[in-house]
Order: C-alpha cells, then sequence, then structure tokens
C-alpha cells in the first residue's frame, strides 16, 4: 500500500481506538452519566476542524456531534457560506454530554474548565490524527481548549488567533448562543455568525496537505480522504437515558 494510503487507514484505526478510550474515560465524573463518547466526525485529514463545547442530548444518543438543534444550525450557516459538512472535521471540545435530570428532561450544563481540562488530551490527540491546518473554536470551551488561556468570545471573534506554537484559530460565537439570543437582535446575529465564519472559506480554496504527497507529486491519484463516522466506529454504549432536550 503506498505510504499515504497507510496513513490513512492508520488515520482511521486511531480514531476508532479514540472512540473506545474516550468512551471508558472516567477521568472526570461526566462519563458515568452519558450513554456513550462523541468524538469528531469527518475526513481524517480535513483541512478545518471544527470544536464545539460538548455533545447535546441527540448527540449523547446518536454518537456524532452536532446533530440536534445547534447542529441544524451550524447546517444551515454551512450550506449559507457554500461549505459542505463533508469537508469539515466537526468535533467537541469536551467528548461526554454533561446534564442536569428535571423530571425525565436532560437538561444541559456547562462543562466545569477542570471537566474541559480533563478531556484536553483527548483532542490533542485527535488533532494529531487530523491534522487541520487550521480551526474554528466555536464558543469560550472550544477556544479555550485551543488556546489554551481565557478568551472573551465577544471581544475575540471574528480574527484569526494564533496560540504559541502557531495554531491558528478562528473564534466565534457557539450556535446555542443564537439559539436563545434576543429574537428582535436574531437576523444581526445570524449575519454577524456568518460573517465570523465566512473568514474560514479561504481555507477551502487551499490545496490540501495531501497533494503534496509522493502520490501526487508522482501524478498518481491521491487515495480518496476517509470520512470518520464515529456512530459506526463500533464503541460499546455505556447507558441508554430516556430522552429529553439537547443544545
Ligand atoms: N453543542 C456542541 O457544542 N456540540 C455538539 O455536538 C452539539 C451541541
Amino acid at each position: 500500500m503506498p505510504a499515504h494510503g497507510r496513513g490513512l487507514s492508520s488515520a482511521v484505526i486511531a480514531l476508532r481506538e479514540l472512540g473506545e478510550r474516550t468512551n471508558a474515560c472516567r477521568e472526570c465524573p461526566i462519563g458515568e452519566h452519558a450513554t456513550q463518547s462523541v468524538i469528531g466526525e469527518g475526513p481524517v485529514r480535513a483541512r478545518l476542524m471544527v470544536v464545539g463545547e460538548q455533545p447535546g442530548d441527540k448527540e449523547d444518543l446518536e454518537g456524532r456531534p452536532f446533530v440536534g438543534p445547534a447542529g441544524r444550525l451550524f447546517d444551515r450557516a454551512v450550506a449559507e457560506l457554500g461549505w459542505s459538512r463533508d469537508k469539515l472535521y466537526v468535533t467537541n471540545a469536551v467528548k461526554h454530554f454533561k446534564y442536569e435530570l428535571r423530571g425525565k428532561r436532560r437538561i444541559h450544563k456547562t462543562p466545569a474548565q477542570r471537566e474541559a481540562d480533563a478531556c484536553a488530551h483527548w483532542l490533542e490527540s485527535e488533532i494529531e490524527v487530523v491534522q487541520p491546518a487550521a480551526f474554528i473554536a466555536l464558543g469560550a470551551v472550544a477556544a479555550r481548549s485551543l488556546l489554551g488561556r481565557h478568551v472573551a468570545v465577544m471581544k475575540e471573534r471574528g480574527q484569526w488567533l494564533e496560540d504559541a506554537a502557531g495554531r491558528r484559530v478562528l473564534v466565534t460565537l457557539h450556535p446555542s448562543a443564537l439559539l436563545r439570543g434576543d429574537p428582535e437582535q436574531k437576523q444581526q446575529a445570524w449575519q454577524a455568525w456568518l460573517d465570523d465564519l465566512s473568514l474560514a472559506s479561504g481555507e477551502f480554496s487551499r490545496p490540501a496537505a495531501r497533494s503534496s504527497s509522493r502520490a501526487g507529486r508522482a501524478g498518481r491519484k491521491a487515495p480518496a480522504v476517509p470520512h470518520f463516522d464515529p456512530a459506526t466506529a463500533g464503541k460499546t454504549r455505556t447507558r441508554r437515558t430516556p430522552t429529553t432536550q439537547g443544545s
């Protein structure tokens, strides 16, 4: 198998293992109460990695990121920007759903800093496998996990930031902030969010890293990049909880 092809299949294996290891993770208390961990989904060599906060109710049950109400809003933005979600690797800073029970409803709870910190090495492992050229951080938890410092999202949104290692991160609001926002200002907030996200549009027109691979240089067609789907990656669910509402 060509070197590049071997790299891709080992990336799939590494992500599958990461799914299993995060699923078993009890480094913080959240995992105990979730159905399963949810790691990222997308091409195993995406240029752009989108990082959210944590899976919501629906994501927890389905095992895939951004498939609930916040995900639908994100999908709408992706469509309006003329992007394709298939080209994005979409994941979260925290890999388990944190919630509180109200009756039978599971209500999203923001992860504590120590919980996000405990999860940071899983995100780093994911980044090591996917090797994205740039990141979009949706909200403060993702921004802090990527940049390693507190980020004032409203002040620092809509610009490319860099961490000490030169990691390029575009920070913007989490979609659930738009879902909650003042109805009078929704249109304006939506447009401002699209404006922020559109700064990453250039990433799609840049050649992917693989075009400089040995196969590419030799004029051979590079193998198709596999798409990783965490829901079909074969990990064991830890519990089933009556459903409800997520973020
Ligand atoms: N919110 C997130 O941050 N991530 C998801 O996957 C879903 C909702």
